[in-house]
């Protein structure tokens, strides 16, 4: 079948906070430079979050991805995993439809969809709770014909079976999914031929049904509420979970952890390193001294006391190009750009060195930062496109708080800024500095 966008399409799209922390957590789980990788469990979330895959939703995590938008298209099109309209708000019923399942009965289980739910594939019933498609083979043939429903399988399906399944689903029930005529898993027909021993100790459904149990999430989508990150389906790096990876993360990208946030050139707190500075401290090493009037990047651990010390750690936030380059000290050989940035406060401490620097062959320069807005007024950030409340809170932490500010950046700038967000290029992709200026002119 041809798979399109749906033609009526909601304005915009935006993960719970809940589940944009998981979703970046999706993307730590990747080299640098490689987090495209994580799309496909980042789109399944935003299916599960809104029940079905708008345009907005796929741009949305293409921007998340630094991906071309076609890019995230193809991905969302070719997977039949992804609802490209609207499904039913309990259940849709993807009946396998190829050679086992159509051999043992799925016509009849189409037929019983046909019935229940709609007369055609992907049509709503008629209150809207219910929705359905033919799929191509699930890789459960031995157990055909079958159905997944919600995120299991339904095995061993009669059409009596199936009906009964959506009638206790329409009325608030969540079927235990699995083979539906006693079958364990997918031994013969006739009951074990082997391994019968085996059998005598195992749990009360195969692994995948007693997870899906154990879970009891199979019908639930996440619908915008919070969903227990404890759970284990959920588990992997999240907020509970470090990130399991042999070195200690030096990314101090704002946006990711509170403890994550740039220090502002603050002094390091002698009694309460943050779990963040130790990390990059540790990473940082062997520690060695910057270039002179170098500083302007000093992100983490600048202003310990020690000037030159402070410069060996400072400089840590790196892009997607450090990791992959040699393990010299940033800043060594890059042409230091003089600062033509204004002093502010928050500059003057950061900015020691007053010099800009260089990642990933991007020269930095610091841009003008405050303490706090002028006026005890902040601009509403959020006007500009791109920007959203995170994002804004971001900006302010990195002392943004007004239009002019942002209209003020040039590709230095920009670069200094940039380095300093998970998503890299978007200020240049929305342009901020462009909408800033006709926001700052009113
Ligand atoms: Fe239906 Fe393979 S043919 S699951």
């Amino acid at each position: 079948m041809l798979r399109r966008l749906h033609p009526e399409q909601p304005e915009s799209f935006a993960f719970t906070p809940a589940n944009r922390e998981w979703a970046e957590a999706q993307m730590t789980k990747f080299p640098k430079g490689r987090q495209a990788s994580a799309i496909i469990p980042i789109l399944w979330r935003a299916q599960e979050q809104e029940g079905w895959l708008t345009r907005a939703a796929i741009e949305h995590v293409a921007g998340m991805l630094d991906l071309a938008y076609i890019r995230a298209l193809e991905v969302a099109t070719f997977y039949f995993m992804f609802q490209l309209q609207p499904v039913g708000s309990v259940a849709h019923v993807q009946v396998c439809g190829t050679l086992s399942c159509m051999i043992c009965g799925a016509e009849d289980l189409i037929a019983v969809c046909k019935d229940k739910i709609a007369p055609r594939a992907h049509e709503l019933s008629a209150d809207g709770r219910f929705s359905w498609e033919e799929v191509e083979c699930l890789g459960a043939c031995a157990n055909a014909p079958m159905a997944q429903i919600g995120k299991d399988y339904y095995e061993d399906l009669t059409t009596e079976g199936l009906g009964q399944l959506i009638d206790a689903m329409a009325a608030g029930g969540v079927p235990v999914p699995g083979p539906q005529d006693g079958r364990y898993a997918a031994e013969p027909a006739s009951g074990l031929t082997s391994l019968k021993d085996h059998a005598a100790g195992r749990a009360e459904h195969n692994a995948s049904v007693q997870f899906a149990v154990d879970v009891g999430d199979t019908l639930v989508r996440i619908d915008g509420t919070e969903v227990p990150m404890s759970a284990p389906w959920q588990q992997g790096p999240g907020p509970d979970r470090p990130v399991d990876r042999p070195e200690p993360a030096v990314d101090v990208h704002p946006e990711q952890k509170d403890e994550a946030k740039p220090a502002k050139g603050k002094p390091v707190d002698e009694t309460g390193e943050t779990k963040q500075e130790a990390a990059v401290q540790s990473a940082a090493k062997p520690p060695s001294k910057r270039d002179a009037g170098d500083g302007a990047d000093a992100t983490v651990g600048e202003a310990a006391g020690d000037g030159d010390d402070a410069k060996a750690t400072a400089g840590v936030t790196v892009g997607p190009d450090d990791e992959r380059a040699p393990k010299t000290p940033r800043g060594e050989g890059a042409s230091a750009a003089p600062d033509s940035t204004k002093t502010s406060t928050k500059q003057a401490a950061v900015a020691t060195g007053g010099t800009g620097d260089q990642i990933g062959g991007a020269r930095e320069a610091a841009p003008e930062r405050l303490d706090a807005p002028r006026g005890g007024a902040a601009d509403d950030l959020k006007r500009i496109d791109g920007v959203g409340p995170k994002l804004e809170t971001v900006l302010n932490d990195m002392g943004f708080w007004h239009f002019d500010q942002i209209a003020a950046w040039g590709p230095a700038e920009i670069a200094w800024v940039d380095a300093r967000l998970s998503f890299k290029g978007r200020i240049e992709r929305d342009d901020w500095v462009g909408q800033a200026g006709e926001l700052a002119r009113g």
